[in-house]
């Protein structure tokens, strides 16, 4: 039981090590050099949340260094028994500090993080998406992976074993020059934030990565202020299930200061190997080290020991299936089939039955199936799910539609894009070999709108149709539907609804945050629209999504209601009285953190300038998306800054007290040229010409000054418009 000698040991050569990697820094770059993770408003963040310390210089880290090296314990003798955790646990924190100031010094002077499968750090922009599911549960936690498996078959099955219980896993570190990421990418195992399967660095200091997402959640959604450690700490202990996997034939000094650094926020390290224990102590309820665990078990044995609840979906298909598959790609190669796609017939489509007309999980296939269909692209498939259920209503089948991305897309070995009649999915070879088949898909649609949509839905069959010759026939009705459909959805405004919804799905971060959603104006994330809230009350009367009477009107032009008021005071904890639907600079929407885009003000223009998440640049307001973020999130009201959807971009509401659309000024040139349709036709409606033209983006002006000038060559039209404060 000596593991204690060997981490503070370990933390020692970790420490000397940044020493040198930072002198050379310093050497080559002068104390005065920047440093900084890309794209992140955290700094360093293990660092910036423990202590408070905004590390920017160089300098900064030679004082976080210092600091570091006086949190190091005594050294003790050889197999010297430590008869308590405390200096243990100070040697890992100062080994997370000391490979955080040697990881940030490794951005500037090289070896650079990001190489081959390697991913460096994740910025703010994959913090915030993926660090929300987290927080919401979709995913549960994460397991940190050090060393690698006995085989790279055995790495496989680790892996997916994990993907499947819907955990991120997060890879750094080797076992004798061999890291699990390395033989995860020989099987051809796809890699990458949307797989879960993260591999952050091949040194055993990129556990920064790992342990700093963490620490961001609790700065970010939990709301920790920087410096308060204990809190960040226990924010972690109780809301991240998160565990260290260390597998291999032996564990470094190195890696036992990780593991020691990693007890500090309740993660305990399960392992193949012998490792001596680490006495416990009261921070943890369960053990900090299993050790002995044969790698068969590793997986079942984290799951127990950290106390993860976690829901499979039992379904009856033969492929493993969870949110972890949905990012996963399907090449040409890997390809039994590819339904749709240009010239060929294909579709997607919900629709609303009468109870004795649906046969709840009847599935048919018209046609042939897999196995005798030839394979490779131009395979049309025409999918038709017919529902019914006392609280149905014919508007929620685009709703519908639109989750089944979702649901098929977790199959594994089964890819879903497009929707309607331009779908394009795949199905892989593997899939069909392990005994997929089209009526699979069946089973998927059934089960998940069950369990769903259970509150609306009581009955679901499925049809599918694989002759070219019926899909081409149905397609015609098909087209019909959407058509009318869509009419119907555009006729509506906010002016013809009595009823706004509100959604509070966010509050468990940002508790004083509510979305009121419109016709109009989306929820800010831009996953919520107002049939959405609809659909989302009949579904859970109880749930977020609440209707709102508009009441009497308190000034139409801001958008404000005595019936918005009053709800949105009610439910910010009586913290906020009014709020504009329609205005940034007056009484502006809330944020909670999950914005599509940010619209700011810029004095200088008499307009606005709108950045997306996407654009990782500097703007001309002086910040990036992340700082903005920072500065416009937390569910606080800031005039002249404002969170909202790309769709409430191209809506004629959108600030409109302001002078709407015309306010824009500045925005990045890929969304400009993501909302063209939109935003040009709106132009249009509003009176205003050539518009698109006359937003700069970063190729014409970078800062306020250059947006001014660009304004004046196009004379756009926010020159003539009243000031707007
Ligand atoms: Fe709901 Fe708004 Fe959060 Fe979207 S951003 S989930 S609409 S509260
Ligand atoms: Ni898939
Ligand atoms: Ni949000």
């Amino acid at each position: 039981k000596i593991i204690c000698t060997a981490a503070i040991r370990g933390a020692y050569k970790i420490v000397d090590k940044a020493d040198k990697k930072l002198a050379d820094a310093i050497a080559q770059k002068g104390r005065d050099c920047k440093v900084e993770f890309p794209n992140t408003a955290y700094y360093l963040p293990i660092i910036y949340s423990m202590t408070g310390v905004a590390v920017k210089t160089l300098e900064d880290c030679e004082y976080i260094l210092g600091m570091a090296r006086s949190m190091l314990p005594p050294l003790p003798a050889e197999k010297h028994w430590v008869p308590y955790l405390g200096h243990t646990l100070d040697a890992g924190m100062a080994t997370l500090f000391a490979e955080e100031v040697y990881e940030a010094c490794k951005y500037l002077i090289g070896p650079h993080p990001v190489d081959g499968i390697w991913l460096g750090a994740a910025d703010d922009v994959i913090m915030r998406e993926r660090g929300i599911e987290f927080v919401d549960g979709t995913a549960p936690g994460f397991a940190a992976i050090v060393g690698c498996a006995p085989d790279a078959d055995t790495a496989v099955k680790i892996a997916r074993e994990l993907q499947q219980k819907n955990l991120y896993v997060f890879i750094q570190s080797d076992n004798f020059g061999v890291s699990f990421a390395e033989q995860l990418a020989e099987k051809g195992v796809q890699m990458g934030w949307d797989t879960r399967l993260v591999p952050f660095g091949k040194e055993t200091s990129a556990a920064v990565y790992s342990l700093g997402f963490a620490n961001r959640a609790a700065l970010s959604f939990g709301n920790v202020p920087p410096g308060e450690a204990r809190r960040n700490l226990l924010y972690n202990k109780n809301r991240i299930f998160a565990f260290v996997l260390a597998i291999g034939t032996a564990v470094t000094d190195e890696q036992y200061a990780n593991a020691a650094g990693a007890i500090n926020y309740g993660f305990p390290t399960i392992s193949n190997i012998d490792i001596p224990e680490i006495l416990p102590t009261g921070v943890c309820t369960y053990e900090h080290v299993v050790s002995r665990v044969p790698v068969d078990k590793i997986v079942d044995k984290c799951i127990e020991v950290r106390g993860l609840k976690i829901s499979i979906h039992k379904m009856d298909i033969p492929v493993p299936y969870g949110p972890a598959f949905e990012g996963e790609r399907i090449r040409k190669e890997d390809m039994q089939i590819e339904i749709g796609g240009p010239g060929v017939p294909a579709f997607e489509y919900v629709c609303t039955k009468e109870i004795d007309e649906v046969e709840d999980g009847k599935i048919q296939v018209i046609g042939p199936d897999l196995d005798d269909i030839k394979p490779g692209p131009g395979v049309s498939l025409g999918i038709m799910v017919e529902v019914a259920g006392r609280k149905m209503q014919p508007d929620f089948e685009p709703i519908f539609e639109r989750q089944m991305h979702r649901f098929l897309g977790e199959a594994q070995g089964l890819f879903h894009m497009g929707q309607r009649d331009i779908i394009r999915h795949r199905i892989s070879k593997e899939a069909f070999k392990a005994g997929f088949r089209i009526k699979h898909i069946g089973s998927i649609i059934h089960s998940q709108f069950h369990s769903n949509f259970g509150a609306i839905v009581d009955k679901v069959q499925v049809t599918f149709y694989t002759k070219r010759e019926d899909v081409e026939r149905i397609l015609k009705d098909v087209r019909a539907a959407y058509a009318e459909r869509d009419a119907r959805l555009k006729g509506m405004t906010d002016d013809s609804v009595n009823l706004f919804y509100s959604c509070t799905l966010c509050q468990s971060f940002a508790p004083t945050h509510i979305c009121v959603v419109t016709p109009e104006r989306s929820g800010l994330c831009g996953s919520v629209s107002w049939l959405d809230g609809k659909a989302g009350y009949e579904i859970n009367p109880t749930g977020p999504n609440q209707p709102i009477e508009r009441g009497k009107v308190v000034n139409d032009t801001l958008g404000q209601w005595e019936g918005t008021n009053s709800f949105i005071f009610n439910g910010s904890n009586r913290s906020l009285e009014k709020v504009s639907l329609y205005s940034i600079m007056t009484d502006p929407m809330t944020s909670c953190g999950c914005f599509e885009c940010i619209s700011a003000m810029l004095p200088m223009t008499n307009g606005i300038m709108v950045v997306d998440r996407d654009f990782t640049e500097m703007t001309p307001c002086g910040m990036k998306f992340s700082t903005l973020a920072g500065t416009v999130g937390g569910g606080l009201q800031t005039p002249g800054f404002m969170g909202h959807s790309k769709f409430y971009l191209g809506s004629r509401k959108f600030i409109s007290a302001d002078g709407g659309l015309g306010r824009v000024v500045w925005m990045p040139k890929a969304l400009k040229e993501e909302l063209a349709e939109t935003l040009t036709k709106t132009a249009a409606e509003l009176g205003l010409e050539d518009f698109l033209n006359k937003i700069a983006d970063e190729t014409v002006a970078q800062t306020e000054d250059e947006v001014a000038a660009y304004m004046q060559k196009v004379n756009h039209p926010a020159l003539a418009m009243a000031p707007m404060f």
